[in-house]
């Protein structure tokens, strides 16, 4: 039976990857300080998991190569967890001394994709994620993968659904993973996908922690954030202001906007935590920071009840319809 469009407080946890998926595409380099500014008010804000930053090659992201810094100075909210991206061993190390509570690990389900943004065969790229699942367990800490191009590939085209959930049976089986991210990278994903993916994999890993990540490329992202809670998925990423992109996947524009889905989420009565206009001050800050507009549609329109003066000739209007 759907409940889709009655959320009974059931709680959805809203998971920023804005400073991470976001900012590693922007031209500009936004300064550590306003980085740190930027986590610091995203975790009063409520977000349930703050993708902090990524520990991958400066030379190929220069953008986030202050990650270190950053993950050690920001503020930590008791209640956020805080993870950041991994592409390697040298990565986990790195995220490691920065003590980050979460690796998130990537590879993509499609061989061109993985070859493009990672450079290697996909068997490879999970040689490289075994030693990196081996470290964090010495660690204690948790990982998650990402997986990127689960709903297609912009290269390959279609994904089959059964090459998906094979490669995340090896990450549950021989990685010990306690979550996955299937991500849609390029906004290829449409509800009825979702919502089959969700359920195939929910009936498989009931217990494990998946999270949906989709990007709004193609304006489906709410439609597919709708299918995927239908389905029973409470975990999304989603992006401040909508910014992000992989620059490894052609075509690749923003996140679903993180304040747009939270509006839409609290009007439908879940319990996302967030509060928005904390939320709203921090994209706010982007366009300055970044130099250009930013997607989000709430911060465009204001909320739905964010009313507007009434203007002076509806008065008189009013006056002059008047009965009597
Ligand atoms: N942290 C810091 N430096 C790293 C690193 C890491 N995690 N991984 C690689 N490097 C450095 C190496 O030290 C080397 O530096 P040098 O040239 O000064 O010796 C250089 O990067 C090349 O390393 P190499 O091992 O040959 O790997 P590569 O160039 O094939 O890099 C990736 C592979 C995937 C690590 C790299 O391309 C990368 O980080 N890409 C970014 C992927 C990404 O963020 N995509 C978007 C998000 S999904
Ligand atoms: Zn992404």
């Amino acid at each position: 039976m759907s409940n889709v469009w009655q959320g009974d407080g059931r709680r959805v946890h809203l998971q920023e990857v804005g400073t991470r998926d976001g900012l590693q595409v922007e031209e500009r380099f936004v300064p550590t300080e306003d980085k740190i500014a930027l986590v610091n008010l995203l975790s009063t804000a409520g977000l349930a998991k703050i993708e902090v930053t990524s520990f991958v090659s400066p030379k190929a992201i220069p953008q986030l190569r202050d990650a270190e810094i950053v993950l050690r100075e920001i503020q930590r909210r008791p209640g956020t967890v805080y993870t950041a991206l991994v592409p390697n061993v040298r990565g986990a190390e790195r995220a490691l001394e920065s003590k980050a509570d979460e690796l998130n690990l990537v590879m993509s389900a499609s061989e061109t994709h993985n070859l493009s943004n990672l450079r290697m065969s996909r068997e490879q790229s999970f040689a490289g994620l075994s030693a990196v699942a081996k470290l964090a367990r010495a660690a204690g800490v948790p990982i998650n993968v990402s997986l990127s191009c689960s709903f297609g590939c912009p290269m390959e085209g279609d994904v089959a659904e059964g090459t998906v959930l094979d490669w995340c049976a090896r990450m549950v089986d021989e990685l010990g993973t306690h979550g996955i991210t299937l991500c849609d990278t390029t906004g290829m994903a449409y509800p009825t996908q979702v919502a089959a993916l969700v359920t195939a994999f929910r009936a498989r890993w009931p217990q494990l922690e998946l999270t949906l990540h989709f990007h709004n490329t193609r304006g489906m992202g709410l439609a597919n954030v709708m299918a995927g809670l239908d389905a029973g998925a409470v975990r999304f990423d989603a992006s401040f202001g909508g910014i992000g992109g992989c620059p490894y996947a052609p075509g690749a524009t923003g996140n679903v906007c993180t304040e747009d889905i939270a509006h839409a989420l609290a009007l439908m009565g879940y319990d996302t935590g967030v509060d928005l206009p904390l939320l709203l001050q921090a994209s706010r800050r982007l366009p300055a920071l970044i130099g250009h507009d930013i997607p989000s549609q709430i911060v465009k329109a204001g909320r739905r009840l964010d009313l507007h003066p009434v203007p002076a000739d509806v008065d008189e209007a009013r006056r002059r319809t008047a009965p009597g």
